[in-house]
Formats: C-alpha cells, structure tokens, sequence
C-alpha cells in the first residue's frame, strides 16, 4: 500500500486572479468517483475518527485552513491543509481526523470509491487488527 502524502497543485493565474485544475487519474494518482466537501464545522469540532479497507482520497482546503491528524500505525503525523494548492492524498490505511477548522475552511474531498459504509474502520482496535499487521 502508498504512503500518504502532500503534493502540490500547479496555480495557473493570470491579472485576473488563480486557477487550479486537478484531472482524474493525472497528478492524483486514482480515478474520481466521488467529490464531497466539508464546511461550516465549528472551530472545536474533531471529525473523521476512522480509516477505509480500500478508498483513496485526496484533500484540499480550496478555502481557510485546517489540520489533519494521520495514524498509519508505524508513525503518527499531523498536516497543516492552508493552501488550495496544496492536497493531502490520504491512503485507505491511514486512521484520520481533521480538526482546527477555520470559519471559512472548506475542505474538498476527491475519493476513489462511491461511498459505501462498509468500507469504514471506525473502531481503532479493529483498525490496529486489520493494519497492525
Ligand atoms: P461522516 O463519515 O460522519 O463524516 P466525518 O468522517 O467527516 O466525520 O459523515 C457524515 C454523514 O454523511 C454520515 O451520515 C454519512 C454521510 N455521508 C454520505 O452519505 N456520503 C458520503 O460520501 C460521505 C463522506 C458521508
């Protein structure tokens, strides 16, 4: 399995201001068959609090900030989402919870997989049993 990982987004701008494009499959590295995105979370709120058997997502705040916790077991990291060019592709194996929402933040969420509860480790001893390997 990859590892997580922060990439960057090329910002195309010109005197009327910036533009970002991200293509299924080119620089994030899965085919997009779900987008959804986070907003009006209110500054204390932790969310998120589980890992996936298979989806791959990727996350950018395209406005505001945020925080992302990540556990993969073997190390425990957190990243700082502050910019719309900056994505955090987030493998299946990594528990996470986002956090530190700014008022503004919105956070955008590209997936692999159509959603699908099934998919959910959302219990962290299950999630030690099935990555802890
Ligand atoms: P939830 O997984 O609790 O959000 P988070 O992990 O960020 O804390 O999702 C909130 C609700 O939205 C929950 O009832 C499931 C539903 N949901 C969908 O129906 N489709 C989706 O693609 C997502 C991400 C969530």
């Amino acid at each position: 399995m990859e590892i997580s990982k922060v990439i960057f987004v090329n910002e195309l701008g010109d005197e009327r201001g910036k533009l970002a494009v991200i293509e299924s499959n080119q620089l994030i590295p899965f085919i997009i068959n779900r987008v959804f995105y986070i907003y009006g979370t209110k500054g204390e709120v932790r969310r998120g609090f589980h890992a996936h058997h298979k989806t791959r997502q990727a996350l950018i705040c395209v406005s505001g900030n945020c925080k992302v916790y990540l556990d993969n077991i073997k190390r425990k990291t957190d990243v700082l989402l502050d910019s719309p060019t900056k994505v955090l592709i987030l493998e299946p194996n990594d528990w996470h919870e986002m956090y530190d929402f700014s008022v503004d933040c919105v956070l955008l969420v590209l997936a692999s997989h159509l959603y699908d509860a099934e998919d959910y480790i959302r219990d962290y001893e299950k999630f030690k049993e099935v990555y802890g390997g």
